[in-house]
């Protein structure tokens, strides 16, 4: 039978009740949150877009997982477990696991870096690059340009651009290069994944210069399924084979097990060399826990070996990054200015082009993050100049040239329905799209602001575009 219609791979055993306040009552409630989503309390949002992290439902059998927990204190069985689908799967030698990918990040830093050294990257997030600065490393972008323009329809905006690591490494010299740190898919440009043919281009570069590559892999499943669905060759491959070929072509990885890998918390440190596994087993001991949890419950260590196998099966990712783009369609066919080509964990709107009336210093992508959630209580998050932070040599803004906010879609947990609700919200909110005012932001926390940081609303400015 030919079907034209679609549905989610998976029934519904177990409903959470949403409640969806008044529009007056999330108003004064969005103020009291210094207006920001981050600060709002979970049960007064309607449908929950701030993050794909830990959001989402794990199937009936990582439930039934959990009251396998071993959780004995050393060489818990869960461990095992995980440990196994980390070699099936991804083909790492060794791993330790973390309580989320944050924790991974502060070990291959601590690990790797020494101060003054650079750590390229295909675009930075916001606690990657902050572990990397915190150990004294100093970030440098070689994502391509096209991934800075939120209208370039490149169909792999994930990709190194090679003259940049390139003319780095001719810069600072090779020895001065602590790793280059690569994300399948890049959180921080829409979601956008990198191709394995630049990926085999990076490891012909980076072998050349003995440059270790460290992949962020909280999103793998999703960008091995862009690529056999993209990228030539890749159509007759199946998501679990290109997840492993990605894996080959790096030495060692951070994970956070929030998002792909179907866990509400979790991650892991991999790496192939022995030595650097030794060192890793010794510090995750001090800041994570004993290297057979790693901050992590048994339990939890069943579900995420679990979820492992879980997110590289082909009904659930396709169906997972067909939500993410069912909204992005109704979005663009609305006319409201998104991220192109849409990503594979969430809808990113362009801020800058949605309220051209806010200058970038009055935080457009978090003004829109607010009338959002007042308008339909649709809570989302910034991705723009507060996320950013400021320079750590000069102290002002970062300016990133990307002014977004995410619509995160949590894997199997909401419906196309809810997300017609999204999608009918923003149109709303981009009809009268002047009236948004801009923000000043009064209360600026010194790390990772955009979590803690409290705002206002700009009054008394001309808000509407002139004629
Ligand atoms: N790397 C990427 C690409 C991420 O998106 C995240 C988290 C991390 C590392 C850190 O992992 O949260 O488990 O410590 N991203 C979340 C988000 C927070 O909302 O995108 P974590």
């Amino acid at each position: 039978m030919k079907r034209t219609t679609y549905a989610e791979p998976y029934k519904i055993k177990m409903v959470e009740p949403l409640r969806n306040i008044s529009r007056r009552e999330r108003e004064r409630l969005v103020k009291l949150a210094g207006y920001n989503t981050f600060q709002v309390k979970a049960e007064d949002v309607y449908i929950d877009l701030l993050t794909d992290s830990g959001t989402g439902a794990m199937s009936d059998r990582q439930w039934a997982g959990l009251m396998m927990g071993d959780e004995s204190y050393s060489g818990s069985r869960n461990f095992y477990h995980l440990e196994a689908a980390v070699h099936q799967y991804y083909g790492y030698k060794y791993m330790v696991p973390t309580h989320q990918g944050r924790g991974a990040e502060h070990l291959i830093a601590r690990l790797l870096i020494k101060p003054g050294m650079y750590v390229p990257g295909n675009m930075y997030f916001t606690s990657t690059r902050l572990h990397q600065e915190l150990a004294g490393g100093v970030f440098e972008d070689v994502i391509i340009d096209e991934a800075h323009d939120p209208d370039s329809t490149f169909p792999f905006k994930g990709n190194v651009d090679l003259q940049k690591l390139e003319n780095l490494i001719n810069k600072v010299g090779a020895a001065n290069i602590a790793y280059l740190s690569l994300a399948t898919t890049v959180n921080m440009a829409g979601g956008q994944p990198i191709s394995l043919e630049n990926m085999k281009q990076v490891r012909k570069l980076t072998e050349q210069h003995n440059i270790r590559i460290i992949h962020d892999m909280a999103r793998v499943a999703e960008n091995a399924y862009m690529i056999q669905q993209l990228e030539p060759g890749y159509a007759d491959k199946t998501v679990a084979a290109i997840t492993k070929e990605i894996c080959s072509l790096t030495d060692g990885a951070v994970m956070s097990g929030k998002k792909d890998a179907l866990v509400n918390i979790g991650g892991m440190m991999a790496i192939n060399d022995q030595g650097l596994y030794e060192e890793a087993k010794n510090l995750v001991v001090v800041y994570e826990g004993m290297h057979t949890y790693g901050g992590m419950a048994g339990r939890d260590m069943e579900a995420m070996a679990i979820g492992i196998a879980e997110s590289v099966d082909e009904a659930h990712i396709s169906s997972r990054v067909h939500q993410v783009h069912y909204l992005g369609a109704q979005l663009r066919e609305a006319g409201i200015p998104i991220v192109n080509p849409v990503g594979t964990h969430g809808v990113y709107i362009n801020a800058a082009a949605f309220l051209p009336h806010i200058p970038q210093v009055k935080f457009p992508a978090q003004a829109l993050t607010v009338a959002l959630y007042e308008e339909g209580g649709v809570r989302s998050v910034e991705r723009g100049i507060v996320s950013a932070g400021r320079n750590k040599e000069t102290g002002d803004h970062h300016y990133p040239s990307l002014e977004l906010v995410r619509l995160a879609i949590p894997r199997r947990v909401y419906t196309l329905s809810h997300l017609d609700v999204v999608a009918e919200t923003a149109i709303n909110v981009f009809e009268k799209r002047y009236d948004v005012p801009g923000l000043e932001m009064v209360f600026e926390p010194k790390y990772m602001r955009f979590f803690q940081a409290r705002f206002e609303q700009v009054v008394g400015e001309p808000q509407r575009m002139p004629g």
